[in-house]
């Protein structure tokens, strides 16, 4: 089996990743970040002085620090207590940080508007992520049939057998590869042998991209990634995205006159695989471009992989550190469904959504000129306690979240609220069915190999104790040693 590395980019940029900017494989923050703050206990924030009122002052190089991006949440909570439009004149942005104000925010899609060309499309292309309005509207549901609903239930026993044959090569691998077996016990590198290649294997095979294909979809992906992560790394993204848009380029007459399918487990057809349909799909008259069907595709493979693995990791992580919750899952597969959404509120991958903001804003007293990087956090909105009670509590039974079937244009029902991991309004994220899917069937199964499961507290990074177990804080769980018991 070959594994992928965790790639450091994503296409939905956690808000404040540019100011911060650490290398996201080992945590090291980049050249010029400041390291004059003090690493505090978690939950408690560096003293940064008073006004005269006794606000508590904030000074905006904490975004560039170890400290910020292991113990964030005491600031959001400062941000959204006293400064809720936040204005960082040494990054020349915006931050907006409370629930209600981004909601609205994210559904007024002509007053904040993507950033088109932002980050992401060197690498990516043009894609949806960066239109508003109309344009976006048209674009938005050229593929989504098989992220959502009955096509995707169909597909539920493809992703099992995807998992079970990942757990059924662990018999076969070595240490290097993230499985050693001692004693009667089994140590995997949860990551490196299941959840850094698991979501792309299932977004792999909903594209329609033949198994022969494989590697260079790794390549492809893993690039790509890289790519959105830095400078230094976007030749190498670039390249990639030129080599799937040639392959694409091969691939699309053919397509067009033999388009594939997806199968269910008994071998109905479930309709075109996504790669068919965007061949397929005209707007206007004319078919889309290779280009416009690279950057679908690239979007897809982008949005799918560095996400989901995110989730499944953390959420294994946080599980295991609270006993009484993994044993409730373990005993009821059901309540799978509630980790998975406490996960996202609680420690989701993706921490906000840049925007600009169309006309001149008043915001909470600030005046945002038109134009403006407005930065959405939706780390901060998921702790926001004017909606979730105690949100720095890892808690899947708490009764102000939101866990039923996934709302796709409000976020409020019968009193519970929704988390901010997928975005809400026009762009809510359309992966968020399939990512469920991945993460839940992924872990039932994983759980029932898991015998006795606990964290290798050893193998871990350590909080500033150098004992407890390192918080998650802006960046997801790199990788997640357990052990577990054999027979
Ligand atoms: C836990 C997993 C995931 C998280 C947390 C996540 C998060 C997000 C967020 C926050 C957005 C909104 C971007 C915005 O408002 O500008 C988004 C959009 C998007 N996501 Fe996901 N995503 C996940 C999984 C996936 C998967 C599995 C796929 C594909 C199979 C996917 C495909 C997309 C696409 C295509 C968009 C663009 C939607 C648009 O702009 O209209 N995502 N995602």
């Amino acid at each position: 089996m070959s594994t992928t590395t965790a790639p450091s980019g994503c296409p939905f940029s956690g808000s404040l990743a540019s100011a911060i900017d650490p290398d996201l494989a080992t945590g090291e923050l980049k050249p010029g970040a400041s390291t004059d703050f003090p690493l505090m206990p978690e939950g408690e924030a560096v003293d940064m002085g008073h006004a005269p009122d006794g606000t508590p002052l904030l000074d905006p190089r904490i975004f560039n620090t170890m400290e910020f991006f292991r113990n964030p949440y005491p600031y959001y909570r400062i941000m959204r207590d006293h400064y809720p439009v936040f204005h960082d004149k040494l990054h020349n942005c915006y931050y907006v940080t409370r629930y209600d104000d981004i909601t609205d925010c994210y559904f007024d899609d002509e007053g904040f508007n993507t950033i088109p060309k932002g980050a992401s499309s060197g690498v990516l292309g043009n894609t949806q992520l960066e239109l508003s309005g109309v344009e976006h509207r048209r674009r938005r549901n050229l593929y989504g049939q098989h992220l959502v609903g009955k096509s995707l239930n169909n597909r539920i026993p493809a992703i099992e057998q995807l998992a079970e044959e990942m757990i059924k090569d662990w018999d076969n691998m070595t240490p290097e590869q993230g499985v050693e077996d001692k004693d009667g016990t089994r140590t995997v590198a949860l990551g490196k042998a299941f959840a850094n290649e698991f979501p792309i294997r299932v977004v792999c095979q909903v594209l329609g991209f033949p198994d022969e294909a494989r590697e260079d979809f790794y390549y492809w992906y893993n690039s790509m990634m890289s790519g959105l992560g830095g400078s230094e790394t976007q030749q190498e993204g670039l390249e990639a995205r030129q080599h799937l848009e040639d392959y694409v380029e091969g691939i699309v007459e053919e397509r067009r006159k033999n388009p594939t399918f997806l199968y269910d487990q008994d071998g109905n057809s479930l309709g075109k695989d996504v790669i068919s349909k965007l061949c397929e799909t005209k707007l206007d008259g004319d078919y889309l471009s290779t280009e416009e069907i690279t950057s679908n595709i690239a979007l897809v493979v982008g949005g799918g992989g560095e996400t989901t693995r995110g989730a499944i990791l953390n959420m294994w992580y946080l599980l295991l550190q609270h006993p009484d919750q993994m044993a409730a899952v373990m005993e009821d597969e059901e309540k799978w469904d509630l980790a998975f959404h406490e996960t996202l509120r609680h420690s989701t991958p993706i921490g906000g959504q840049p925007r600009h903001n169309t006309f001149d804003v008043e915001l909470h007293g600030v005046h945002i000129p038109a134009g403006s990087l407005v930065n959405m956090v939706d780390f901060s909105a998921n702790h926001d306690d004017r909606i979730f009670k105690d949100p720095e509590t890892f808690d899947i039974f708490r009764d102000d979240l939101y866990s039923g079937k996934l709302l796709r244009s409000g976020y409020a029902k019968e009193g519970r609220y929704s988390h901010m991991a997928f975005g809400v309004g026009p762009h809510l994220c359309p992966g968020a069915w399939i990512s469920h899917q991945e993460a839940v069937v992924g872990s039932k199964i994983l759980s029932k190999h898991l015998k006795n499961p606990r964290i290798r507290v050893d193998l871990m990074p350590k909080d500033i104790d150098g004992e407890s177990l390192a918080p998650i804080g802006l960046i997801s769980v790199r990788e997640l040693w357990l052990e577990y018991d054999l027979d």
